[in-house]
Parts: structure tokens; C-alpha cells; sequence
């Protein structure tokens, strides 16, 4: 209780400090005015409220230089920056050093300009390096053009000397014209970042902090290019045109008038200028995505940050639009929090590893997962991951040899991993019990064992498409209103709620140090994902933001069998039962709770864990739906997992299951046995305020069945409205899946077919005598696996059910759902 405690506290604090983070970014930040450099002039130029200070004779202690020559350009063009009049000349390896007096992220550049002079500088070749990181390598400034060349690096630096080594190749020089080096606001770069790999999968990567990036791409998405006396912190951005794939998929939206909110936001002045947010590119009607592509290196590694603000959606409902990376990472943007508004920039960042074709594809585009009303993107940078280990793989000439052996060795071992991989999924479809596995949170892997095995080949199945942004779920939820609260337990809390388009979920939010913990949590979302039946409780989507392990399912508007049945509260009470549910409708929710257990068990080979009758839930029309998978686990997955806690609850655990750790489909059975006593006896399945022969309803009530007197306990609701036979049916059933041993227990798909006969029987279509309570006549399959045997096909397990027919009065087929409105019980709660 008190570590709970604990564990509560730290974490509300960590989400306060989340919060307070964002909110003080900017505040702290002023524009730095150091270093900035005038390399080989003995003048300062002030260049866009800069102070580039002339290396040459200055007796500034800040910064010193070592072995080089200064050039000077004898004829500048008219309005050449008096920067790139001058330049740092070197023929060895020579070095700027800073004394940097605060730890961060700094922002380094260097300028190059290979003005007129007798030594033709476009002739350079050189390294650049700094703190352990290779900068640049085998660096030369193409041609001579009028503006200069920027490098942009993004590096961080501890307090105390900061050395820039530039290195010249054999028999060629290196030259600088201008060097900049000044503090970034903090939190500039955060540590820790999603991690997407060339083949889908969604991880994170951390450390982001010590590595230094280079910037490659930096793009004002729908707008114009921004120099950098026009960004806030001197950057340029450049146009998007250019790297449109289809330059009718999306135009320039209508430039914002209004200034950015950024209070509440990640996103500050400093992360883009308002220019930026200002503008956009929206996707075309026409067109299902836009595409951007961009070239960067093969197979390396990139940091990129994708900037948006809704500037286009005109009322409060904003817009939700899929995000993607090379078609196989995506995932929702929502334009704007609940806590936000329109005109609110955000940024997402992720670290993607690129492919092997030489190009990053960045898209948005419309959803099918809600409603999309349109896309757009307003900014975009693509950043290469520098590690400090990383050392030129680029030499000169001589290792050419080694150069072309390198890469030809490379891309032979990528497509020896690559082909690994198809092998490895080829293996797993084809199969059975194969172990695969799916990659999750934090770099974390979940293995999961499928009996049989699923037909996604690929990991990326993992539905990245149903990830819900926590801002959403704070919306949905009015952030946890506690009147919205509908359950609680072991596992955290129930919420009801409501997404920005109009659904009503069910929002189940576990907290680190409860019940149910990460292995469940994954449990359920994977076995959720790919599990879709008419009578188990689709899964919307889940969120895992923020250490937050919450799933959504779609609301089930009239709850928990249990509460149809009984209030559970009013247990000390002589019995009072409230339900007023038919015996037929309860015969109805019955079979159907049956019918999704049944494909759980022989569909998808999994084991629910926790029948009970609050985990039996009713939609709008009372069709029955199976719920909580969190304690799912696959048929012969591994023993030791499970042998050695007992999960599940009171009154309907399987004693055989308690005394042997074994568990099987059959334990749910058992646990389903005590639900249909439920629902003939309107009671728990322990009462505390009874005698003890009383308390446990299994015991009480197979009492009664072995008596012949079963209709002495039924609910008095449903006293003389019970055909005699229906009921001996019924009574028989529970009988059979409630006896000792598992092997004698029915399977739930029996029991299907004995529970379809009770409520034949009830609805006298069948004839008193003449009939044999035999359930091998298959004449009478209704179920759609009819001429499945009882080796379940794999296909099975992702086809989503359609409706169930069910033989109507008339010998027509009729869904259940029409069998409930033609009960007309809308009104029984
Ligand atoms: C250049 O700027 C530095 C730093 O602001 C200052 O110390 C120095 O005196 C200036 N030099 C000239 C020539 O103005
Ligand atoms: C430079 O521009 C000024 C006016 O802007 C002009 O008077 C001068 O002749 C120009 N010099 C050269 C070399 O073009
Ligand atoms: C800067 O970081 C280093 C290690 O990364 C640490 O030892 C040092 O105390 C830090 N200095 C300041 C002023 O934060
Ligand atoms: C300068 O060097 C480059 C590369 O070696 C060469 O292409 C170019 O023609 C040279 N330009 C001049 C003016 O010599
Ligand atoms: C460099 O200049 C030469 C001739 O002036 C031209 O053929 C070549 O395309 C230019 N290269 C680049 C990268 O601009
Ligand atoms: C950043 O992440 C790395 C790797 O996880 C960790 O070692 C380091 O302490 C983190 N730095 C900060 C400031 O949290
Ligand atoms: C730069 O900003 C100024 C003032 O904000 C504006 O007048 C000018 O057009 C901008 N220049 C560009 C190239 O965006
Ligand atoms: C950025 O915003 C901060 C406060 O939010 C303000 O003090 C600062 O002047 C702004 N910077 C620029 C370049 O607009
Ligand atoms: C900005 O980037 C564009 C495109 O890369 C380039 O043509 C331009 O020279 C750059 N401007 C500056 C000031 O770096
Ligand atoms: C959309 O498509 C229609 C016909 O397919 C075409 O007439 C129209 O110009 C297109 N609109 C845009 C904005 O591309
Ligand atoms: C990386 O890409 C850039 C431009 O796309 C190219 O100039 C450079 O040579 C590439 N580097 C390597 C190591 O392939
Ligand atoms: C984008 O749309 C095209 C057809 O317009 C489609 O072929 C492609 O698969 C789509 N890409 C994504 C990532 O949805």
C-alpha cells in the first residue's frame, strides 16, 4: 500500500514536472552573443544583430586560433557581407578553441565562401571535427556561386574548452570564412525520442542529448523561404516545392494572420519563427495523401521534426490526419490539444532510420480510423545523427579499394539481414507454434506465442494506426473527471467518455504500480488488434504516452450483465433482485457471451482468464459482448508464466485450475458455468450475508440441480415463466461445465449448441419428446464455422465476424440484434 502510494506521487509529479517543463522553455533563453567569428579580419561585422568579432588581432581571450594564414579578398563584389570578404586559410591541421562556460546544446556553424584569390579555394578538401564528432568529411565547396555555403551542426557541450579541428586533406588546404557557436534554449533537443526503423517498427531512442546532428533538410512547408536575419534563431528555411512528390496532392493554404499561441505548447518562438506556423500545404480532396521526399544518405541515421499548427480548420472540431514516414510508421495527428486551440503550434520528433534507396518519404494523409476532415504540414527538419564514436568512413584515395569493399560488404549484409527477416516471417506464417515477436514499448520486446499463427508477416502490423494522442484522451474524458468514472479495480479505472468525433468510449487508464502491468497491458493490445468478433468488445485504440497504459473501447451502453442482473451493492440485503430481463434475453446474452469465448478459444487459442459476469457487457441493443483480455494468454504459451500466480476472481475459479496450476480453455467453462448460475439466480457468485451452504453459488446451486429442484432458487422474476425443460436444459449445461474435472467439461462451442437448444426449447419450436439432447447433429450447426472442424483454420482469427444468423421464429434467419429489438427490452435497465 505504501509503495502504491509512493508510486502514485511520482508519478503525479513527474507529469507536473512534464508540464511546468514545456511551460518555462522559452523564459529562461536570451539570445546569446557568443561566438560568432569573422574569421581572418581584424574587423567585427554586425550581421543581422550578430556581432561577428575579427579573429585577427583581437586580444580576445574567449577564443584563440592556431596555424593559419588569413586571405583576403582583393575585390569584392558589390554587396558582399564584409563576412565573406575574409577567410581562415590552413594548410596543416589547425583549430578554433571556445571556452564554453554553461553545459547544453549549442548551435554550431561554419561559413564558406571561396571568394577570388590566387589559391582557388573551391580546390579545398578537408575534415572538420569537434568534441569527438566528425563534422564534416572530405569537405569541399563545389562552385563558386554568390551565396555562401552555411553547415549547420547542432552540438552538445559541456563547460570548458570547445576545440574545432579543421584537418585538410593530403596536398589540399582547408578554408572557413565565419564560425558560429552559441547556446541553443534549453530543452532544445530532448533526450529521448520515438524511433522509427526502415521497417516499421516503433521504439524509442534515447541518449539524443549526447549525440550532435547535422542539419540536412529545413523546410517552410506552404511558404516562402525564410533567410536568416528572418528566423529567430538565424536559420534558413527553404520551400517545400521541390520536394512534392505530386505537385497537385496538396497547396499553400491561406497564410495565417494572426500571431501563434504558443502558451501550453511544446513549440516556442525558438522551435520555428511564426512564418513557419503561419503557412502551410493542406492535402487536396482529390488526393488520399501528399507526399515529400527527400534525399539523404542510405541506411544512416536521422533526427527529424515535423512542425504543425492548425491554421486551416474553421470551427473548434480541428481535424485528425494520418502522419507517415516511408509509408510504414505512422501515426495520428490530432490538430490541436484539448488544453489548445486553433493557431497552437507542435512539433513531434523521431529518430528514422533511413532505407537503402536514398530518400525519405514523409506523407499525410486522411484516416479511416474517425473521421478526417483534411491534412496539412507546416514545417519540416531532417537532421543526421552524428555519434561520437562515428569516424570518417570516407578516405582519400588510396582506401578507395577499401571504400567499395566496405559498401559491397554492407549492402551484402543488409540484404542477408533483410532476407533473414522475410525468411523469419515466411517461417512464422507458415508454421505452427512459432515464436515471434512483436516490438513494443521502450525498446522493450514482447514475445508472444501463437498457436496458430496470425498472418502478419510483418511487425509493423501492430496497428500504430490505433494509438490514441493522451491529449485525446484527456479531451474524451474532461482529463478524468471523476463523474465519468464508471469502474475500478485491480487494474486502475474506467472511464466513459467522448472523442472529438462523436464516439462514446470506454477508457480503461492503468497506472504504473497497479494491478495490471506492462505484459498484460501489450497482452491485451496485441490480442485485442487482431482479434474482431460481433460478441467481443472492440478495442478503438490505446495510448502509451507519458507512462500511461490506457486501452479504449467502444462504449457499451447498458454495462455489465452483473448490473442487469443484480445490484452488486446490496449484498447484505435479503435478495433483491432488480432484473427484469426475460429468460429468453437471458438465454440470448448467454449464447453470445458463449459464442465469443468459443472463438477465443478455438479462433484465436487463447485463454480469457477472467469470466465473470461483469466482464460480459451489453451494447445499445443488447447484444452481449465479452470483455477484458487482460488477463488473456495464449493457449500453450509458456507454462512457467502463469503456473505460478493464480489470476481471476473469486466464485468463479476453476478448483481444478487451483489445485494444478493447469490452465485450459476449460477453466473458463467452469468460470462461465457459474455465470449462467448468475443468470438464472439473479445473485452473486459469492454471497457473504447467507448461510455458508449458501455462499458460493457454484456449490448452492449444483446442489439443487442434483436434487431435481433447480427452479426453487431462480430468480423470482422469472418464477413460472421458465419452460420445465428449458430450465432442466439450462440446469444440465451449468451442471456440466461446472464439474471437477476439466476433461469432463463441455467446450464452450458445446455449449453454445446446449444453451441454442435451452432457448429452442424455451421458445417451444421443438417438440417435447422426439428430440435427444444430443449435440452432434450437425444439421443443426448455426454457427458460420459450420464445416470448420475442430482444427481451427488460421485465416480465422483476423476475419472480423459478420452478423450471426440466428433461426428466426419462422424459420428465417434473424441477427440476434433483430431478436432483441423484437423482444423489445430496450427498456429493462
Ligand atoms: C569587436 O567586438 C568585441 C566584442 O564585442 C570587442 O571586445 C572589440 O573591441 C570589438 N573590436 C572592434 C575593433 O570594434
Ligand atoms: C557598387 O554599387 C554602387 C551603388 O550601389 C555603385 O555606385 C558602384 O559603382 C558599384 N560598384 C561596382 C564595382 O559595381
Ligand atoms: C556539465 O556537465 C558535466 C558532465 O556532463 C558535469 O560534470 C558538470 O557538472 C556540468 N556543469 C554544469 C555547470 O552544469
Ligand atoms: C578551381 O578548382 C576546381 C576543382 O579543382 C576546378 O574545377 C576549377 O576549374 C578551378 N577554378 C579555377 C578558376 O581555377
Ligand atoms: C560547377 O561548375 C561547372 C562549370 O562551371 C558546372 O558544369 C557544374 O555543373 C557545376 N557544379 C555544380 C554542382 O554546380
Ligand atoms: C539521456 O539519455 C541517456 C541514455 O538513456 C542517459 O544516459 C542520460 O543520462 C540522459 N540524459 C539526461 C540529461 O537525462
Ligand atoms: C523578413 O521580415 C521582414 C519583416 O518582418 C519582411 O518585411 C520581409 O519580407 C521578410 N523577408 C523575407 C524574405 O521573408
Ligand atoms: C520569444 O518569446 C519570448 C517570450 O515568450 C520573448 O521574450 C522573446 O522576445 C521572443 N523572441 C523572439 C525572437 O521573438
Ligand atoms: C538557404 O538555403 C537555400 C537552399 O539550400 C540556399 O540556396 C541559400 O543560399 C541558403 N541561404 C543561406 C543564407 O544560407
Ligand atoms: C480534382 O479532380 C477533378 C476531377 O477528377 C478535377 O476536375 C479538379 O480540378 C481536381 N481538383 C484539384 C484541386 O486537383
Ligand atoms: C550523403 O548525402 C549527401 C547529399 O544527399 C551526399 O552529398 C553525400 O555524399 C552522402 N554521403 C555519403 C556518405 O553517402
Ligand atoms: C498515397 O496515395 C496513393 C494513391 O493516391 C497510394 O497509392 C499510396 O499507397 C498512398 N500512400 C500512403 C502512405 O497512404
Amino acid at each position: 500500500m505504501e509503495k502504491l502510494h509512493h508510486q502514485d506521487a511520482l508519478f503525479s509529479l513527474l507529469l507536473l514536472l512534464y508540464s511546468s517543463s514545456n511551460l518555462l522553455l522559452a523564459s529562461g533563453y536570451t539570445l546569446p552573443n557568443k561566438y560568432f567569428i569573422n574569421c581572418g579580419s581584424s574587423y567585427n561585422a554586425t550581421v543581422d544583430r550578430r556581432n561577428f568579432v575579427g579573429d585577427v588581432n583581437s586580444g580576445s581571450s574567449y577564443f584563440s586560433v592556431r596555424r593559419s594564414h588569413v586571405l583576403k579578398d582583393g575585390s569584392p563584389e558589390n554587396g558582399t557581407s564584409p563576412l565573406y570578404q575574409t577567410a581562415r586559410f590552413f594548410r596543416k591541421e589547425s583549430s578554433y578553441e571556445f571556452q564554453i562556460t554553461e553545459n547544453g546544446t549549442y548551435v554550431v556553424r561554419f561559413h564558406f565562401y571561396p571568394f577570388l584569390t590566387p589559391t582557388n579555394l573551391t580546390a579545398a578538401l578537408f575534415n572538420v571535427r569537434a568534441n569527438g564528432y566528425s563534422l564534416l568529411s572530405n569537405f569541399r565547396v563545389q562552385n563558386r556561386s554568390k551565396s555562401p555555403v552555411i553547415k549547420e551542426f547542432a552540438i552538445p557541450i559541456d563547460v570548458g574548452n570547445f576545440i574545432i579541428y579543421f584537418t585538410p586533406q593530403k596536398s589540399s588546404f582547408a578554408f572557413v570564412n565565419a564560425v558560429e557557436a552559441f547556446l541553443a534554449p534549453e530543452k532544445f533537443v530532448s533526450n529521448k525520442s520515438r524511433y522509427i526503423t526502415p521497417a516499421g517498427s516503433d521504439d524509442s531512442y534515447s541518449g539524443l542529448e549526447s549525440r550532435a546532428l547535422h542539419i540536412i533538410h529545413r523546410i517552410n512547408v506552404g511558404g516562402q523561404t525564410i533567410p536568416p536575419n528572418n528566423d529567430t534563431l538565424w536559420r534558413n528555411w527553404t520551400t517545400d516545392d521541390d520536394h512534392l512528390l505530386l505537385p497537385g496532392s496538396a497547396t499553400n493554404s491561406k497564410v495565417y494572420n494572426n500571431t501563434p499561441i504558443y502558451d501550453l505548447s511544446i513549440a516556442t518562438n525558438y522551435s520555428a519563427p511564426d512564418d513557419v506556423y503561419k503557412t502551410a500545404k493542406e492535402l487536396n480532396r482529390n488526393y488520399s495523401n501528399a507526399t515529400w521526399v527527400f534525399r539523404v544518405n542510405e541506411s544512416s541515421t536521422y533526427f527529424l521534426r515535423v512542425h504543425f499548427c492548425d491554421i486551416i480548420s474553421q470551427n473548434d472540431d480541428g481535424t485528425v490526419f494520418n502522419f507517415s514516414i516511408y509509408s510504414r510508421f505512422i501515426e495520428l495527428i490530432y490538430s490541436y490539444d484539448p488544453t489548445t486551440q486553433i493557431g497552437t503550434p507542435f512539433y513531434k520528433d523521431y529518430v528514422v532510420d533511413s532505407d537503402d534507396s536514398g530518400y525519405m518519404n514523409i506523407s499525410i494523409g486522411h484516416t479511416k480510423i474517425v473521421e478526417s476532415r483534411t491534412a496539412f504540414l507546416n514545417g519540416l527538419e531532417i537532421m543526421k545523427l552524428i555519434t561520437r564514436e562515428s569516424v570518417s568512413l570516407r578516405a582519400p584515395k588510396k582506401n578507395f579499394i577499401f571504400v567499395i569493399v566496405g559498401t559491397v560488404v554492407g549492402v551484402l549484409a543488409c540484404l542477408l539481414i533483410l532476407l533473414g527477416m522475410i525468411f523469419k516471417c515466411r517461417k512464422a506464417n507458415s508454421v505452427e507454434s512459432e515464436e515471434w515477436s512483436v516490438p513494443l514499448y521502450g525498446g522493450r520486446y514482447f514475445s508472444w506465442i501463437t498457436r496458430r499463427t496470425a498472418e502478419t508477416s510483418s511487425v509493423s502490423s501492430l496497428n500504430l494506426g490505433l494509438k490514441i494522442p493522451f491529449s485525446e484522451i484527456l479531451h474524451a474524458t474532461h482529463r478524468f473527471d471523476k463523474k465519468l468514472m464508471i469502474g475500478k479495480g485491480g487494474f486502475g479505472k474506467v472511464y466513459r467518455g467522448t472523442l472529438r468525433d462523436g464516439k462514446k468510449v470506454a477508457v480503461k487508464r492503468s497506472q504504473p504500480g497497479q494491478g495490471q502491468g506492462f505484459y498484460e497491458f501489450q497482452t491485451e493490445i496485441i490480442v485485442l488488434t487482431k482479434i474482431r468478433h460481433r460478441h467481443l468488445v472492440p478495442l478503438i485504440g490505446y495510448c502509451d504516452e507519458r507512462r500511461e497504459m490506457i486501452l479504449v473501447y467502444e462504449f457499451m451502453e447498458n454495462g455489465t450483465l452483473q448490473d442487469l442482473l443484480y445490484d452488486s451493492n446490496e449484498d447484505c440485503s435479503t435478495s433483491s433482485p432488480r432484473s427484469e430481463l426475460s429468460w429468453e434475453q437471458r438465454l440470448e446474452i448467454c449464447i453470445a457471451s458463449a459464442m465469443g469465448l468459443d472463438y477465443l478459444h478455438r479462433g484465436a487459442g487463447i485463454i480469457h482468464r477472467d469470466v465473470k459476469s461483469t466482464n460480459i457487457l451489453l451494447d445499445e441493443n443488447y447484444v452481449a459482448k465479452v470483455a477484458d483480455f487482460g488477463l488473456s494468454k495464449s493457449g500453450d504459451a509458456d507454462q512457467t508464466h502463469f503456473s505460478t500466480d493464480v489470476k481471476g476472481s473469486f466464485g468463479y475459479l476453476d478448483p481444478e485450475y487451483f489445485r494444478c496450476m493447469q490452465l485450459t480453455d476449460k477453466s473458463d467453462v467452469y468460470s462461465f458455468g457459474v455465470v449462467l448460475l448468475e443468470a438464472l439466480c439473479s445473485r452473486p457468485a459469492i454471497k457473504n450475508s447467507v448461510t455458508r451452504e449458501e455462499m458460493n453459488l457454484a456449490e448452492w446451486a449444483i446442489s439443487w440441480q442434483k436434487k431435481g429442484e433447480l427452479e426453487k432458487i431462480v430468480d423470482p422474476f422469472l418464477v413460472g415463466k421458465i419452460n420445465p425443460n428449458s430450465l432442466r436444459k439450462f440446469g444440465e449445461t451449468a451442471e456440466k461445465c461446472l464439474r471437477d474435472s476439466g476433461a469432463d467439461r463441455p467446450t464452450m462451442r458445446e455449449v453454445v449448441w446446449d444453451l441454442r437448444y435451452a432457448l429452442d426449447l424455451q421458445q417451444a419450436r421443438i417438440p417435447r419428446e422426439g428430440y435427444a439432447d444430443s449435440i452432434t447433429d450437425d444439421s443443426f450447426d448455426y454457427l458460420p464455422l459450420s464445416g470448420v472442424p475442430y482444427v481451427p483454420s488460421p485465416s480465422f482469427l483476423l476475419i472480423e465476424e459478420d452478423e450471426v444468423p440466428i433461426e428466426g421464429d419462422d424459420g428465417s434467419e434473424a441477427t440476434a440484434s433483430e431478436v432483441f429489438s423484437q423482444l423489445g427490452i430496450s427498456g429493462a435497465r
